[in-house]
C-alpha cells in the first residue's frame, strides 16, 4: 500500500491505493504576509501569487528570502545567496576529524607534576569547562531555535554543515578530556557551577527559549526581531566574543610548546568558528536589507547593548582565568582585546564603534581568525585543506 502526501496532509482520509499525485512543493510556516510584503513588491502582487504551491510553479532566485519566503524550501537551485553556498563548500574543504590529531605529547605533559604550572591547569580546565557545553548550546540553537526560521535552501544548506562542525567541536573538547583523564563530572558541570561561565551559558540561553517554543512563528516585525535578537547572541557575541579568551589562551599555550595537541585542536575549531561568525552576520545584514523596517533606531541601540554587554562578561572570564600573568598574558591585555573585536563586530553589523583608541593586543591571533587577513587566510590556505592535508599556519 503506498500512501499520498494528500494523506499526510488529511489524517482522517483512509489509506487506499491511489493513483500517484504530483507532490506539493513544501512551503514555509505561513505567515502574516500584511507585514512583510518582500522589498519591491506590494501587497497586491504578493497576494496575486497564492498559487505559490502549484507543483507546477518554478521557482525564480527573486522570490527567494532569507525568513518568511512563502516559496519551496526544498530547491537549493537556483541560488540567490551564493555567498551562503560559497561558506558551505569552504566548510567541506576544511573538513577535520578531532582523533587524527595527537595527544600523545598533552597525556604525558599533563601527568607529569613539572609540564604545567597550577595558573596553566587551571587555565586548560576552564576552557574545557565552557567549551564543551557551550559548542553543544550553540548546535542546539541552531537545530531547535534557528534552522525553522530560516527560509532559505542554501543558509539551511551551511546550518547543516556548522551544525556537524559543532558535533566535532563537542567530540574535540571530549576528546581531549578523555586523553588527559580530567574529572568529567567536574569539567561538564563548569557551566553550572564556575559563576563567570555560568552567567555566559545563561545569558545565551535566555536569547533562544522563545524560538525554541514551537508556537513561535517570525513574520511580525517583534518577532522577526526576536530572532534577529538570538542570531546576534549566538553568532556575533557567543561565538564572535565569548571564544576569545579561552581560544587565545590556549593558542598562546601551543605556541610555547605546551598542550600542542589540544592547541591544534583549537586551531581548527577556531578556523571553523571564524566561519561561522561570518555566516551569521553575512545573515542579519541580509535580513536587515530585506526587511528595513525591523532595523528601528531603539532597536540598533538595544544590539549595541548586547555586544557591550557580551564584552563585560567576557571580560569577567578573562579576570575569573588570570587571576595572575600567565603565558605572557594578563586579564588586563583582554581589557583591549576584546574591545577590539567588540568594535569589529559593531562595523561589520553597520553600527558605530564603541570604544576609542582600542589596538589588538594579539596580533598573532590574526593569523588563525578573521580579524585582519581573512580574504588572504582562505585564499592561500583552503587548496590543502582540501587535499586532508593538516594545519600549516606560520606564526608571524
Ligand atoms: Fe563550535
Ligand atoms: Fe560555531
Amino acid at each position: 500500500m503506498s500512501i499520498s502526501w494528500d494523506e499526510l496532509d488529511n489524517p482522517t482520509t483512509t489509506p487506499e491505493v491511489k493513483t500517484p499525485q504530483p507532490l506539493k512543493a513544501q512551503k514555509a510556516e505561513p505567515i502574516d504576509t500584511a507585514s512583510v510584503a518582500p522589498p519591491g513588491e506590494t501587497l497586491a502582487s504578493v497576494a496575486a501569487e497564492e498559487e505559490f504551491d502549484s507543483p507546477f510553479k518554478r521557482i525564480t532566485a527573486k522570490e527567494k528570502r532569507i525568513i518568511n519566503c512563502r516559496y519551496d524550501v526544498n530547491q537549493l537551485v537556483p541560488f540567490k545567496y551564493t555567498w551562503a553556498w560559497q561558506k558551505y563548500l569552504d566548510g567541506c574543504a576544511n573538513h577535520w576529524m578531532p582523533n587524527e590529531i595527537s595527544m600523545a605529547a598533552d597525556v604525558a605533559q599533563w601527568r607529569d607534576p613539572m609540564g604545567l604550572t597550577d595558573d596553566e591547569r587551571v587555565i586548560v580546565k576552564r576552557s574545557l569547562g565552557f567549551f564543551s557545553t557551550a559548542d553543544s548550546l550553540v548546535a542546539n540553537n541552531l537545530v531547535l531555535a534557528i534552522y525553522r526560521h530560516i527560509t532559505n535552501p542554501e543558509c539551511r544548506q551551511y546550518l547543516l554543515r556548522q551544525s556537524f562542525e559543532e558535533a566535532l567541536h563537542t567530540h574535540s573538547y571530549q576528546h581531549i578530556i578523555e586523553s588527559i583523564g580530567l574529572d568529567e563530572s567536574e569539567v561538564f558541570n563548569m557551566y553550572r557551577e564556575i559563576p563567570s561561565i555560568s552567567r555566559k551559558a545563561e545569558w545565551a540561553l535566555k536569547h533562544t527559549k522563545n524560538l525554541e517554543d514551537p508556537n513561535f512563528k517570525t513574520g511580525t516585525p517583534e518577532t522577526d526581531q526576536t530572532l534577529l535578537r538570538n542570531l546576534i547572541a549566538f553568532y556575533v557575541v557567543l561565538e564572535g566574543l565569548f571564544f576569545y579568551v579561552g581560544f587565545t589562551q590556549i593558542l598562546a599555550m601551543g605556541r610555547q610548546n605546551k598542550m600542542v595537541g589540544t592547541s591544534e585542536q583549537f586551531q581548527y575549531i577556531l578556523r571553523d568558528e571564524s566561519m561561522h561568525v561570518n555566516f551569521g552576520i553575512d545573515v542579519i545584514n541580509q535580513i536587515k536589507i530585506e526587511n528595513p523596517h525591523v532595523w528601528t533606531e531603539d532597536f540598533q541601540k538595544e544590539i549595541i547593548g548586547m555586544i557591550t554587554e557580551g564584552v563585560d562578561l567576557e571580560y569577567a572570564y578573562a579576570v575569573d582565568t588570570m587571576p595572575r600573568g600567565v603565558l605572557g598574558l594578563n586579564a588586563s591585555m583582554f581589557h583591549d582585546y576584546l574591545r577590539f573585536i567588540a568594535n569589529r563586530r559593531l562595523l561589520q553589523l553597520g553600527l558605530p564603534e564603541q570604544y576609542d583608541g582600542v589596538e589588538n593586543p594579539f596580533p598573532w591571533m590574526s593569523e588563525m581568525m578573521d580579524l585582519k587577513k581573512e580574504k588572504n587566510f582562505f585564499e592561500t590556505r583552503v587548496t590543502e585543506y582540501q587535499t586532508g592535508g593538516a594545519l600549516d599556519w606560520d606564526e608571524e
